[in-house]
This record gives structure tokens, sequence and C-alpha cells, in this order.
């Protein structure tokens, strides 16, 4: 091939804002390259992976339902791929195929566009699987006073607060039993936004200047950012700058130049 190729694998693809977002940062930058969506089968993601190495491609984002997977596959992973368990970025090198994990550093960056600081904060994170485990790290690296996790399934919560302890004031528990403390940020890591939904949550969950972050994003208003603004939250936000950010992580791996993600996530917002 005589350009460099990269591409986004997932199940489904169809809708995914990748290419848009690689495509602008590799005009912004000047670099020669293509990156397009390609989807897995459901059982056959490493077979996909393979066949694209052999093809010549230089590297892969991995999206849902693959990051597990990915993380299996890769035959050399960094620090924090290893300590997120999922990989959401492969690089092709010498070495083979290197796992990588931008996701928390996504989310970090595009929190510290918003008026909450990070340190200091009371942070309350929703959902226990995956995609919260992926942010832990990163987010105690930036010195909240307290991270409460609080999943439907309170084990899973727990479990996770033990695996993050040494990190920092992690702590976890159910939804059921979250009343009396008020926050400062609260992130949304759960799937409920998939079917529409928020988790079950008691009012006056918001510190006075609280803001609302949730991970998934939307053309229209997520139904936790619907929350967050009928609580009255200081402000909300959607994902849509955590994937800008964990793509632009991404290219500077691949590429070794960061792009300027404030004009990409202008170009991609929906008009309203
Ligand atoms: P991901 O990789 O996206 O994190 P996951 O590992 O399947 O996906 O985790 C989904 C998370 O969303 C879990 O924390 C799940 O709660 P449980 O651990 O109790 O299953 C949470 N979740 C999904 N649907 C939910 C809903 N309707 N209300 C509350 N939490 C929900």
């Amino acid at each position: 091939m005589p350009m460099d190729h990269y591409a986004v694998i997932g199940h489904p693809i169809g809708h995914s804002k990748s290419p848009q977002i690689h495509t602008l940062f590799a005009r912004q930058t000047g670099q020669d390259m293509v990156y397009e969506a390609v989807l897995a089968p459901e059982d056959d993601f490493s077979g996909t992976v393979r066949r694209l190495v052999d093809a010549g491609y230089r590297g892969f984002s991995v999206t849902v339902p693959f990051k597990h997977e990915a993380f299996e596959l890769a035959d050399t992973l960094t620090d924090r791929a290893r300590r997120a368990g999922a990989v959401n970025t492969l690089t092709v090198t010498a070495d083979g195929l290197n796992g990588d994990n931008t996701d928390g550093l996504g989310l970090v960056a595009d929190l510290k566009r918003q008026p909450t600081p990070l340190a200091g904060s009371r942070i309350l994170l929703l959902g226990a699987g995956g995609a919260v485990r992926g942010v832990l790290a990163p987010l105690l690296a930036e010195g909240p006073a307290r991270l409460h996790i609080a999943n439907r399934t309170a084990a899973k919560a727990q479990a996770l607060a033990r695996d993050f302890a040494d990190l920092g004031p992690v702590s976890g528990g159910g939804l059921g039993a979250l009343a009396v403390e008020s926050y400062d940020l609260i992130i949304n890591g759960t799937a409920a936004g998939l079917s529409d939904e928020t988790p079950p949550l008691p009012a006056g969950l918001l510190a006075p200047g609280a803001g609302c972050y949730d991970m998934m994003y939307g053309d229209t208003p997520t139904a936790f950012v619907r929350w967050g603004n009928a609580q009255g939250a200081a402000w909300t936000r959607d994902g849509l700058g955590m994937l800008v950010e964990q793509a632009a992580e991404a290219f500077a791996i691949w590429r070794g130049q960061r792009p300027r993600t404030a004009p990409v996530m202008e170009a991609l917002r929906p008009r309203s």
C-alpha cells in the first residue's frame, strides 16, 4: 500500500465518528494516511486484525465489544493498558502488536476543559464495567479528595475500588446506598444510556457548582446529560470530547504528532 492505512474495528461500526476525526487530524497535520471503519464479525476479531496486518495496516482503534479481546491479542502492552485491562489502540511494531489504552487520558483531557477542577474534588463515578476500569488510574492521578464508584451490582464496584486502592482514596458501593454525600463531579460510565436511561439516582447528589459528564455521546442530549440539567448541574457535557481526545493520543502514538483537538470538536458538534 503506498499510503499508511489505519482502521477502527468494532461491531457495530456504522455510526463511528473515528474515521472523520482521524481524517481531520491528518488534514490538519499534513499527514499522508488513510483511516477507515472496519466491521469485524463478533466471533472473529483476531482473524480480522491478522488479515489487516498482513495487508500492511499500521494501527487500529478498537471499540465495543473488542477492547478486552484486543488486550488478549496484543504481543506487548503499555503499563496503562495493563492496568485498564483493556486496549483501545493497537500499533504494528517490529515486536508485533503493541496494545495501549488512551481512553482514560482522553477523559481527563476533556474534563480539564470543564469548570470543575479535578484536584481536591469529590467525584462520583457511575458503573463498574470495562469503561470505568479504563479511566480509574488517570482520574486518581489527578488527586481528587475522594472518588466513589457506585454500581447497580455493588460487589463489582467494591472489587474495583480494592483493585485501585493503591492509587488513591477510592471507595465502592451500590447505587441504592447513595444518599447523604454530595459531589463536585458525577461521571456516568454505565451502559444505561444505550437504552436512553440513567441509573436510578437520588436527588441532592450535586454540590453547588457541580458538573455532570457522560462518557457516552449522542447527536441529541444523552439521558444522563438531561438528568444533570434537570438536577440543576452547573454544567453538563457528553463524551464527544473524550472520543476526540483519545483519538488524538492514538494519532500521536502512530504519527509522532499530536493534533489540535478543539477545531475537530467544533467540526463534529451537531449544530443546534
Ligand atoms: P462497558 O465495557 O461499556 O463498561 P460493561 O463491562 O458491560 O460495559 O459494563 C456496563 C456497566 O453499565 C455495568 O456497570 C452495568 O452495571 P452492572 O455491573 O450492575 O451490570 C451498568 N449498567 C448497564 N445497564 C444499566 C442500567 N440500566 N442501569 C444501571 N447500570 C447499568
